[in-house]
């Protein structure tokens, strides 16, 4: 092993929303924050070093992105997913669901209605209703303890007009990893009926064996034309705190649009250090991902082998991506009010209520594993505990 995810490293009064704003967003200060999607990891060496090093510099006017900066990121995703992009198909944005308001906004209008596949992250559903475009649901289903599409229901709203259909590629919630054959399908419909896919790819490095990343626009240049994909190391290396992303548009006329809005917005110039982690990470992280995920599968582990053991009444959905797990709590027989104060108040955790996540959600709650196998037991021990009292 080359990277220690045992270490554990105080958070806590370093600024940071997961463990210094439990108080402030989930009104609980004192329980064991396992909500917000970053992880208690310390991102790899070399990119922390690469940050010092221009942070030493001691001038931070605009940066400008370097060749290496594009040539990185195609080869990772050339690498690690087997998908050839070029580098005219690459423009920045400052996050991803930055990426995905913008698309709302360059290529509908009011009124418009756009496909969300609930439970999902819930940013996507503000991203519709902001901007006064119509929201419309296509329920995933559980089906045999995964979150699966509804294809027939895809059909029919794509069919009465939906113009955009924003998917999480992998799924948060639920850590489904779509194959190329579910892909293939949604494309299919979504091509028939031209309705554009924002495929939001920020979770698809952080795959479990023996899953595989697909690539929505991988699949077709027919698909790949009507797609825009949006991809960051933010997730897997730990660096949401320089909110950059890549933004991916083979279709001149869409890219144009894109950029067109971006650029009304003035918020395409980036971040001097999310520029630089970013290199780092799409050229050295190799290593690093895979150590972490063989370390977050074994976490999967032992959370499914202490809740089988010890908390009969919740049922783990196992994730085949992500550091997200899904926990089926209907069984606890609780409202959704009642489940969130059980594990914040009784159990002394921060867990996101599943409701958050829209429809699909209720009796739900979504945990972080991305932890220290230490903390992540920490806070089954207190799970068991509140059961017991
Ligand atoms: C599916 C998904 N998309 C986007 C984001 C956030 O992206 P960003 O911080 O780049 O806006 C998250 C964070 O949890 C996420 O889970």
């Amino acid at each position: 092993m080359n990277f220690d995810f045992d270490q554990l490293i105080e958070r806590k009064g370093s600024s940071c929303i997961k463990w210094d704003g439990m108080q402030k967003f989930l009104g609980a200060g004192e329980a064991l924050p396992m909500w917000v999607a970053d992880m208690d990891f310390l991102t790899p060496g070399y990119i922390t070093d690469a940050i010092i090093k221009k942070a030493k510099h001691g001038i931070f006017g605009y940066p400008l992105r370097e060749e290496s900066y594009f040539t990185s990121l195609m080869d990772w995703l050339q690498r690690r997913h087997q998908w050839k992009v070029e580098r005219d198909w690459i423009s920045f944005c400052p996050g991803v669901v930055p990426a995905v308001n913008i698309a709302v906004l360059a290529y509908t209008e009011p009124g418009d209605k756009i496909i969300v596949q609930p439970p999902v992250y819930f940013p996507f559903f503000t991203a519709v209703t902001d901007h006064k475009r119509t929201l419309v649901y296509n329920h995933l289903v559980m089906q045999n303890g995964r979150l699966c599409m509804d294809f027939e229901n895809l059909e029919t709203l794509a069919k009465e007009g939906a113009r955009m259909l924003i998917l999480s590629n992998p799924h948060n919630p639920g850590g489904s990893v779509w194959t190329k054959d579910e892909l293939t399908q949604m494309a299919e419909i979504c091509l028939k009926y031209n309705v554009l896919i924002i495929s939001d790819e920020i979770h698809c490095d952080l795959i479990y064996k023996p899953f595989k990343h697909t690539p929505v626009a991988g699949i077709s240049k027919e698909i790949s034309l009507q797609t825009i994909t949006t991809v960051a190391p933010s997730k897997t290396f730990n660096l949401s705190g320089f909110s950059t992303a890549s933004v991916i548009i083979e279709n001149d006329s869409l890219r144009r649009k894109f950029i067109a809005t971006l650029d009304h917005l003035h918020i395409g110039g980036g971040n001097i250090f999310g520029n630089i982690a970013s290199e780092e990470a799409y050229t050295h992280g190799d290593i690093y991902v895979d150590e972490l995920m063989d370390y977050l599968a074994r976490n999967v582990e032992t959370l499914e082998k202490f809740v089988s053991e010890n908390l009969p009444q919740i049922k783990v959905i196992r994730p085949e991506s992500t550091f997200l797990v899904w926990l089926d709590c209907t069984e606890m027989g609780l409202n959704d009010k009642d489940l969130n104060e059980f594990f914040l108040h009784k159990a002394n955790v921060g867990f996101n209520p599943g409701i958050m996540f829209g429809p699909g959600g209720e009796g739900f709650m979504r945990m972080n594993i991305g932890c220290p196998v230490s903390t992540l037991i920490q806070g089954l021990m207190r799970i068991r505990e509140a059961f017991t009292n």
